[in-house]
Order: structure tokens, then C-alpha cells, then sequence
């Protein structure tokens, strides 16, 4: 099988295209799904404080025989602590077991709480102190980056946004690429919901490929340039959204697929969301 692709982000630090998200999980079945990932090949994990599962990164980095130098570890300053992320990261440091974590994302922007240009400055200040290798945010749009490399000078290198073939984002996708802003997809699969996989197209492909839908959607985010972290805690999908690496999708193909956006979302509205 081909290598798995890095990514290179805008401060220099490398990222794997492809990690394993563990939203939903708890912590028995993040630490299982960590160490089996692991075991396939997987070297980036995406975690946050309020999926309540830190910890089982921090077992599961004990446990492996993988180096950490050789994993990512992705974890999220929640909302509610956009005040003092310098608490909020120990506690998460602590619980993941690391001294640094290599990518620490602003978890909602909040428009209403307006604090998230004040969180921005704390979080730069703790990558200065050496606790954070990279800063980014989740969910942010057009407006609030602007804000942010405004007032600060310091752009993310990463906006992990949803992004699925039913809610594609294009025109933020190509503001933030412009910007040198990695866009990371979360619910790549849609959620694992029937809507995406039985679509006509990515059957089509499925069986073209020899493929499964979730192989040819995650596909589909790799080809577009997205970085991908979707989440399973069973052992036979985890290792089947791993076995994308030894087949592309043409343009042509890329471009049916374009034709599924609807613009629906599963999530918040980054917009309205204030929680
Ligand atoms: N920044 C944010 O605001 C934000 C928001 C949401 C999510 N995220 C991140 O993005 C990650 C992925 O998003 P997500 O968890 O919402 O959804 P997702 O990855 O789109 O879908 C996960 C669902 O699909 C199922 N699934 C996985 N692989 C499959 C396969 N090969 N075939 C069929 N079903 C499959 C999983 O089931 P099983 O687990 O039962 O196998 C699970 O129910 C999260 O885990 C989290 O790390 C970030």
C-alpha cells in the first residue's frame, strides 16, 4: 500500500491527511479504537476537552509501542474557557499525559461571547511557552479569521470545519487556502449516515474502485486536499478508512461528486452557535 500523505502546514510542522476522530466515544472505546488505528497505521488522533475522552490518549500513548514523536495530537480549548486557556490546556496536557500537544484548536469562534480574538492572543502565548507545537481553530468563518490575523498578526494554520459531501463549504475552503489555512473536515462521513453512502455517484464509484462508499468519500476529502479524521470505534471500519492509499479519483469524478452539495448541515451554525 502507498504511503499515507503528510501534510505540510503553514508554520512548518508536518501533519498526517488522515487521522482518527473519537468524538462520541467513551473513554474505554477511545483508548481500543486509539490502539487499533495505531496497529493499522494511523498517526493522528483529533480529541477535545469536551468529548470527555482525553485520557484515553493518554492510556493509549502508553500502551503503544508507536513513538509519540511519530503521532499527532489534535485536542480543543472548549467555550466556556476561553478565558483562561492556559488552565483549560494543563488540564487537558495532563489528562492526555503530554508535555505538548502538536495541535491545539479554538473550538467554536462564538461570535455573541466575543472573546475568541482575547482566547486567540492566550493561545499564541501558550505555543510561545512551548506547551502547543501548533494553533488553529474549528469552525470559523470568513469574518472571525479576519479578526483574528487583524488583531493579532498570527494566522491559524488550520480550520477544522464540517465538511462532507452534502455540506462542502467551497468558498470557505478556497478563502482559507488562500490564506495558507489547512481546512481539516470533521463529520467527513456525513456522520456515517445512509444520505451520503447511498448516493448514486459514490456507489457508482464504490464499485468501479472495488470499494466501499466510506472508502470512496474519504477519497474524495483526500483528492480535494482536505485533512480527514473520521471516527469509528470498530475495529473492521477503522481499518477499512485506512485502506484509501492505493487508488485516486479523477477530476471528472471529483466534480460529480461537487454536484451532491446541498449545503446542509448536521452541526451549529457557527454563526448562532454560542453554547
Ligand atoms: N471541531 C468540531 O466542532 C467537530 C465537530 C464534530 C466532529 N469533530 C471531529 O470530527 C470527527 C469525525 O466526525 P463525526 O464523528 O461527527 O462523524 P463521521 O466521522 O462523519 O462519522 C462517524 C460515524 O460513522 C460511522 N462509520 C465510521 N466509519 C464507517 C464506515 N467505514 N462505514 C460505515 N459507517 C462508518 C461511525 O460508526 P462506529 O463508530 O460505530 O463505527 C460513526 O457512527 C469527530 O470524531 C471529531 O473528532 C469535530
Amino acid at each position: 500500500m502507498a504511503e499515507q500523505p503528510i501534510i505540510k502546514l503553514r508554520d512548518g510542522n508536518m501533519m498526517p491527511q488522515l487521522g482518527l476522530g473519537v468524538w462520541q466515544a467513551s473513554i474505554e472505546e477511545a483508548r481500543h479504537a486509539i490502539l487499533e488505528a495505531l496497529k493499522v497505521g494511523y498517526r493522528s488522533i483529533d480529541t477535545a476537552a469536551v468529548y470527555k475522552n482525553e485520557e484515553a490518549v493518554g492510556q493509549a500513548l502508553q500502551e503503544t509501542d508507536v513513538p509519540r514523536e511519530d503521532i499527532f495530537i489534535t485536542t480543543k480549548l472548549w467555550n466556556d474557557a476561553q478565558q483562561n486557556a492556559q488552565q483549560a490546556l494543563e488540564t487537558s496536557l495532563k489528562k492526555l499525559q503530554l508535555e505538548q500537544v502538536d495541535l491545539y484548536l479554538m473550538h467554536w469562534p462564538c461570535p455573541e461571547k466575543d472573546r475568541y480574538v482575547d482566547a486567540w492572543k492566550q493561545m499564541i502565548a501558550l505555543q510561545q511557552q512551548g506547551l502547543i507545537k501548533s494553533i488553529g481553530v474549528c469552525n470559523f468563518h470568513e469574518s472571525h479569521l479576519k479578526r483574528l490575523i487583524d488583531e493579532t498578526g498570527v494566522t491559524p494554520v488550520v480550520n477544522q470545519i464540517e465538511l462532507h459531501p452534502m455540506l462542502q463549504q467551497r468558498t470557505l475552503h478556497a478563502w482559507n487556502a488562500l490564506h495558507q489555512i489547512q481546512t481539516e473536515s470533521w463529520s467527513p462521513l456525513a456522520q456515517g449516515g445512509e444520505g451520503v453512502f447511498d448516493q448514486e455517484i459514490i456507489r457508482h464509484l464504490a464499485k468501479k474502485y472495488g470499494k466501499t462508499p466510506a472508502q470512496i468519500v474519504i477519497r474524495w476529502h483526500l483528492d480535494s486536499g482536505l485533512v480527514v479524521i473520521p471516527k469509528s470505534v470498530t475495529p473492521a471500519r477503522i481499518q477499512e478508512n485506512f485502506q484509501v492509499f492505493d487508488f485516486r479519483l479523477d477530476k471528472a469524478e471529483i466534480s460529480e461528486i461537487t454536484k451532491l452539495d446541498s449545503g446542509k448541515r448536521l452541526g451549529p451554525d457557527p454563526e448562532t452557535f454560542n453554547g
